[in-house]
């Protein structure tokens, strides 16, 4: 009888370190999995929808401003109703009066001026 009770015991708790140790092997790949996966998510969406503001935070601000309007250079807080993105990119591109062309990568240079023409 206590062999049979050992035995069920054994058999538990063998059964629960399996399951613990399949469950916690699981839980890991799964976060790795879903860390991947959330990355992946979210780099995408907040790469198009930040990045824009972030290369102008670090190309254009300093002559433009942080808040868009308060740099020496022309305000861009509504330059979406001003210029299209292609005549944005222009600028970028090959600058405009005072303002040199920036040296931005095709992406960046699309990403803030997709970012750009939404401001109206
Ligand atoms: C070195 C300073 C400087 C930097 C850096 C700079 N700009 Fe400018 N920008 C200017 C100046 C000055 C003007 C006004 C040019 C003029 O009309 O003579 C201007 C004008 C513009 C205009 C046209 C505004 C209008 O109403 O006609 C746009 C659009 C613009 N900049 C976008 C950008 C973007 C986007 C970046 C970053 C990728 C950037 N600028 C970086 C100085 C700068």
């Amino acid at each position: 009888m206590k062999k049979w009770l050992y035995g069920i015991i054994c058999i538990l708790f063998v059964a629960s370190l399996t399951a613990c140790g399949g469950g916690s092997d699981k839980d890991t790949s799964k976060d790795n999995n879903t860390t991947t996966e959330n990355t992946a998510d979210k780099a995408p969406a907040s790469n198009t929808a930040a990045d824009g503001d972030k290369v102008f935070q670090a190309t254009c601000a300093a002559c433009h401003g942080n808040d868009l309007k308060s740099g020496y250079a022309a305000d861009l807080d509504k330059i979406g109703s001003k210029y299209s993105k292609d005549e944005i990119l222009d600028i970028i591109h090959n600058g405009k009066g005072q303002m040199p062309k920036q040296n931005l990568s095709d992406e960046d240079a699309d990403a803030v001026a997709t970012w750009l023409a939404g401001k109206k």
